[in-house]
């Protein structure tokens, strides 16, 4: 790959021992890739930060990388193992809770933004239509994508962190406009009414072998029904982009190529994506991490009610700042309910803690199943809500 005189001099460690290892991880994979040179990036998105996933030796590895320097763009992480503000009253111990402070504060010592979240689009990291990014996180990826029309390749934890500290990006793969031509057509051939945006992401992921979808009949899609399908699709696929008639590549032609997705589909994802049983002792919301809509529509939703089963809302801070302003926080909490900050389904320790978990995310059930053990249900989020409300699942 291609170097400039000043990257030159980042790889000799003219620039500190941080850049140079930075410098190198991503020589390395524009190597392996063949990128022919690197691009800058305006923001970089890390995961792998629960001390939960990492352990010590990941700890480790970020007191060693991060000894020095800071990072040259906007970077935000991925959440962690435990809310760091109520991880005693969660049940979570102090050890975990100790390291997973150390990870965050090495992390914004460095200049990262410490509010684990992976929908950091909700809280200042944003990019435009057509900016180069270094995300991980899948589904923050694919909605960047998509949704917002930014160019970021599928990221590790690692490859984004190089990048945040230089600042740029090996130009490959989703960089590339060649590479990000929509390559099949799916058309959506169930009602808006019967559409849930979980179940369509994994149905789009079984009919398109992990082909660029140009996805039909997703007309009147709400943010939030984008963000759980980007989740799904990522999830359940390799795919990180998807088009729709309406997103920031309207101008795109649909390829002539195409499969259907019909609700016999849907039907089967229900299936694939439910455990059998009846009881619920956990609801849980927030996968990606809520938007501010999301948290008032659960409030509005529950009031009146007292809840029968554990629900958990997780977000981003920022988010839950925003609805504890406005009410929303209180009037959830009157009923039983938590809204919780920096942990999520993936990177939370909570095996053995629940049997029966209620989600409205296909990726939550994935992690769930994967991670924690648990059974679970998948349903929208009034499914989910009555699920709270009543303690058990009702079709
Ligand atoms: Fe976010 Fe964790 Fe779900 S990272 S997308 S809440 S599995």
């Amino acid at each position: 790959m291609y170097l400039t005189k000043d990257e030159e001099r980042i790889l000799n460690g003219e620039f500190g021992e941080t850049k140079r290892k930075a410098m190198e991880i991503l020589v390395a994979l524009g190597d392996i890739y063949g990128a022919e040179r690197l691009i800058p990036v305006t923001s970089a998105h890390v995961s792998g930060i629960s001390y939960y996933n990492i352990g010590d030796e990941g700890l480790e590895f970020l007191e060693d990388f991060l000894k020095e320097g800071r990072v040259a763009v906007k970077t935000t992480i991925n959440p962690g193992a435990l809310d760091l503000m109520r991880w005693r009253e969660l049940g979570f111990d102090e050890d975990l809770f100790r390291k997973q402070l150390n990870i965050v504060e090495l992390l914004s010592k460095a200049g990262v933004e410490p509010i684990p979240t992976c929908t950091p689009y909700y809280i200042g990291n944003k990019p435009s239509k057509r900016e180069h990014v270094a995300w991980a996180e899948s589904s923050a990826v694919t909605y960047a994508n998509s949704v917002l029309g930014a160019y970021s390749n599928r990221e590790s934890g690692i490859s984004a962190l190089a990048s945040a500290m230089i600042g740029k990006t090996p130009c490959y793969g989703l960089h590339l406009d060649e590479n990000r031509a929509p390559q099949i057509t799916v058309k959506v051939l169930v009602e808006k009414e019967r559409l849930d945006y979980g179940a369509l992401g994994y149905a789009v992921s079984k009919k398109v072998d992990n082909k660029i979808p140009y996805v039909v009949g997703l007309k009147g899609a709400s943010d939030d029904d984008l963000r759980y399908f980007s989740a799904s699709l990522s999830t359940y696929s390799a795919i990180s982009l998807f088009y729709y008639e309406w997103g920031p590549w309207a101008n795109v032609e649909p390829p002539k190529d195409g499969v259907e997705v019909e609700l016999s589909d849907l039907k089967s994802a229900y299936e694939y994506l439910s455990d059998e049983g009846k009881e619920v002792d956990l609801v849980w919301v927030g996968c990606p991490h809520a938007s501010i809509e999301e948290v008032r529509t659960v409030a509005m939703r529950l009031e009146g009610h007292k809840l029968a089963a554990e629900l958990w809302i997780t977000t981003s801070r920022a988010v839950k700042n925003i609805s504890d302003r406005m009410g929303y926080t209180k009037a959830i909490e009157k009923t039983g309910g938590k809204v919780l900050c920096d942990m999520c389904v993936a990177s939370s320790p909570l095996k053995g803690r629940f049997k029966v978990v209620a989600v409205n995310s296909a990726k939550a059930c994935y992690y769930a199943r994967g991670l924690n053990k648990f059974n679970v249900k998948f349903g929208d989020l009034n499914k989910c809500i009555n699920a709270a409300v009543r303690g058990e699942w009702v079709d």
